[in-house]
């Protein structure tokens, strides 16, 4: 296998974008990711496009196909993946398996999903389906309730507080006004957070991600060649995805992610390092709890300490390790598909030394965490500078 290395990366802001299509934020990211790389369109050979639900949010399906057409990449081939909120990461996944075996040189990678467009009740049913719909959906249950019943046995097991989950919106605002593509570039306190409207008990609207428009693109390339386009290439060391229990009812745990937690450690033993060697996260912030339970699942605090380990700035910059830096799906929005590879974005602007206020010194490692659905699906990349 050969090793593959992130030569370009652009993304759209998020937020709600009216003013942007579905295909117009794909070109925007693309184009920024293409530019980036200093490639021209014809050195293409292949790219993975993730969306979860373009035909439910906006009525665009053969996704990978318009896209083609209307970035003039054809007969390139764009495959369309799909993996509920983990889209984007299972789309980086498959450009580096394309690369890594030889099969392709240079292959642009996409994530994009635009929600805006309908009401919060439409958008949480369609989102609902990444959950069991005969089991969950069905009876009402929508993923703000699915992490609730997380959330509230985390509180029972371990003790973890509403104090503590609000400490990971706060930090995760503060990051967000760093980031000039977060859909909230604004502060938060602990007060107003733990005052903020009840979603579902105990999360209120600010443990939730918003509903949101974005893309997000990457480029990349085979390592031995990538600091012919860019002086600043990124490796990625590893990247795992694993399939886990779809609905809730079935696991043998509710305070841990079974799938996120094999995923990290089949990348750390493929990395051929451990949880303490990472400084900087990019983690599936769905709603605050998702954070506690990653961090805990990744191995950087012990079950159970993730919630006290964000309230003492552990994951703040500067802290331990730096989760959410960009502000994470919180506070820099999460259009389902686009996520994971936004997440990829961040890590590589950080490594490169390019995140200007929210820079973090000293990083060797970044990791990417990203889940689908409540679990069913996990995947873990791990980076670290080619240059
Ligand atoms: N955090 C902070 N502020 C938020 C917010 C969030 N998550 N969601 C909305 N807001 C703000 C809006 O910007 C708006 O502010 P304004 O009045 O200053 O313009 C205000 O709150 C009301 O927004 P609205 O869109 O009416 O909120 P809503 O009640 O319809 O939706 C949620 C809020 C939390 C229910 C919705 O964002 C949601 O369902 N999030 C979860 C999405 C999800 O499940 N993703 C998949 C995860 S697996």
């Amino acid at each position: 296998m050969r090793k593959v290395a992130i030569i370009g990366v652009g993304m759209t802001k998020f937020g709600e974008n009216w003013d942007e299509s579905f295909r117009g934020m794909v070109t925007e990211a693309g184009v920024k990711a293409i530019q980036d790389a200093n490639i021209k369109g014809d050195e293409i050979s292949a790219g993975y496009l993730g969306t979860m639900a373009s035909g439910s949010l906006v009525g665009q399906e053969h996704a990978g196909a318009l896209i083609a057409d209307y970035m003039g990449l054809n007969p390139v081939p764009i495959t369309r993946v799909e993996g509920a909120c983990a889209s984007g990461s299972i789309a980086l996944r498959q450009g580096v398996l394309a690369v890594a075996s030889g099969l392709h040189d240079i292959v642009v990678v996409g994530g994009v999903e635009k929600m805006t467009d309908l009401d919060t009740a439409a958008v949480s049913q369609i989102l609902g389906g990444a959950g069991d719909q005969e089991w969950e959906l069905f009876m009402g249950a929508t993923f703000p309730g699915l992490y609730a019943m997380m959330a509230r046995r985390h509180m029972y097991e371990y003790g973890t507080t509403e104090e503590m989950l609000a400490s990971v919106a706060v930090k995760n605002h503060s990051n967000g006004v760093n980031n000039k593509h977060a859909q909230f570039q604004r502060e938060i306190t602990l007060e107003q957070a733990l005052n903020s409207k009840m979603v579902a008990d105990p999360l209120r609207i600010m443990d939730c991600s918003p509903i949101t428009d974005g893309a997000a693109a990457l480029v990349l390339a085979p390592l031995d060649s990538a600091t012919s386009y860019n002086e600043k290439p990124i490796e990625v060391v590893a990247s795992e995805q694993t399939s886990g229990t779809l609905a809730l009812h079935d696991r043998e745990s509710l305070t841990s992610i079974k799938a996120a937690k094999i995923a990290g450690q089949r990348a750390y033993n493929y990395a051929g390092i451990s949880p303490s060697d990472i400084d900087i996260a990019e983690v599936h912030d769905c709603f605050t709890i998702a954070e506690i339970i990653a961090t805990e699942d990744l191995g950087f605090f012990a079950p159970g300490e993730g919630g006290r380990a964000a309230l003492e700035g552990k994951t703040r910059i500067g802290g331990e390790v730096a989760v959410n830096t960009s502000g994470g799906l919180k506070s820099t929005g999460h259009p389902v598909g686009a996520t994971g590879v936004k997440q990829a974005c961040e890590v590589a602007w950080q490594l490169r030394g390019d995140a200007a206020e929210r820079q973090v010194k000293d990083i060797s490692y970044g990791l990417t965490h990203n889940v689908g659905g409540s679990g069913a699906t996990a995947v873990v990349n791990i980076f670290q500078r080619g240059y």
